[in-house]
């Protein structure tokens, strides 16, 4: 089937995530290969994105999702990646802006952080997803104006919010992140492409265990378990974007009548 005929549901119904050409950035640890893993349980058409090649290969081949070697926090790589998204699944519909840096480790106080890191901090957080959008910009626009959805959803943090101390570099890139999509939402939702900004909880994962050492893992979410509360989120904004199609057809008529 061609990634671009992937319109199973009837007109009248919102469409699924299976249906969905879907783009997630650092799809080979944690919660990002916990998406990968649970899009490719379904007929969605998904491709991921991380740097290290032997692992990007391994997580393909292990899911059938197209793998893309690459690094966000880089502009040169960006438009290579974009243009990779779009040859490989014909377009797309939901993209995941997940992959994520700490800034430095051990974390510290801001004081102590290199303008360096800050900066590092910020590539990979916040300007790696605004140039993503960006270069897939048309390619959501037309997925909105097809009616298959067109969702961007930005994988936050309570350190997005909360002034933890040591947190830093990663709390204010995640902050601005936040903030971003909030805009991007307001200026773009009424044209149907949906912007999220989502916490997905503490969760047990390689990035998690790099800033907190010590914490036991018992208590912390499992990446799949997140994926799934994450998938269900964007599942209602689908929902959300076909009740306001359908409004805006319903007023067409009117007018036209
Ligand atoms: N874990 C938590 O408790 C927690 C809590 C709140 C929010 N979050 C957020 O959840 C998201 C996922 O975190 P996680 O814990 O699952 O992280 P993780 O296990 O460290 O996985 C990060 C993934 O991103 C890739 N990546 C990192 N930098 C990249 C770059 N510059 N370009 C491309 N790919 C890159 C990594 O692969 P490569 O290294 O090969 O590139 C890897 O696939 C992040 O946005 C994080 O801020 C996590």
């Amino acid at each position: 089937m061609a990634a671009t005929d992937n319109l199973h549901t009837p007109r009248n119904a919102a469409p699924s995530i299976d249906e969905l050409r879907v783009a997630i950035t650092g799809g080979t640890s944690g919660l990002g290969l916990a998406l990968v893993r649970a899009c490719t349980r379904g007929r969605a058409h998904v491709a991921f994105v991380a740097r290290d090649a032997a692992r990007v290969e391994r997580i393909s081949a292990e899911t059938g999702a197209h793998g893309i070697v690459g690094d966000i926090a880089r502009k040169d790589d960006i438009h290579r990646i974009a243009l990779q998204v779009i040859g490989l699944l014909g377009g797309v519909d939901l993209l995941v802006n997940n992959a994520s840096s700490l800034g430095p480790v051990t974390l510290r106080p801001l004081a102590d952080t290199e303008c360096e890191d800050l900066e590092n901090a910020l590539a990979t957080n916040l300007l790696g997803p605004f140039r993503l959008t960006k270069a897939l910009l048309g390619s959501l626009a037309a997925s909105a104006r097809e009616r298959r959805g067109a969702v961007v959803l930005n994988v936050s943090s309570d350190a997005a919010i909360n002034p933890y101390p040591g947190w830093g570099a990663y709390g204010a890139s995640k902050a601005a992140l936040h903030h971003l999509s909030r805009i991007w939402d307001e200026e773009l939702g009424s044209q149907g492409v949906r912007f999220l900004s989502i916490d997905p909880g503490d969760m047990d994962t390689p990035l998690h265990a790099l800033a907190v050492p010590d914490a036991d893992p018992t208590t912390l979410r499992r990446p799949a378990d997140s994926a799934a509360a994450l998938l269900a989120a964007i599942e209602r904004a689908l929902a959300e974007i076909h009740r306001a199609g359908e409004m805006r057809t319903l007023e067409e008529i009117a007018v036209c009548r």
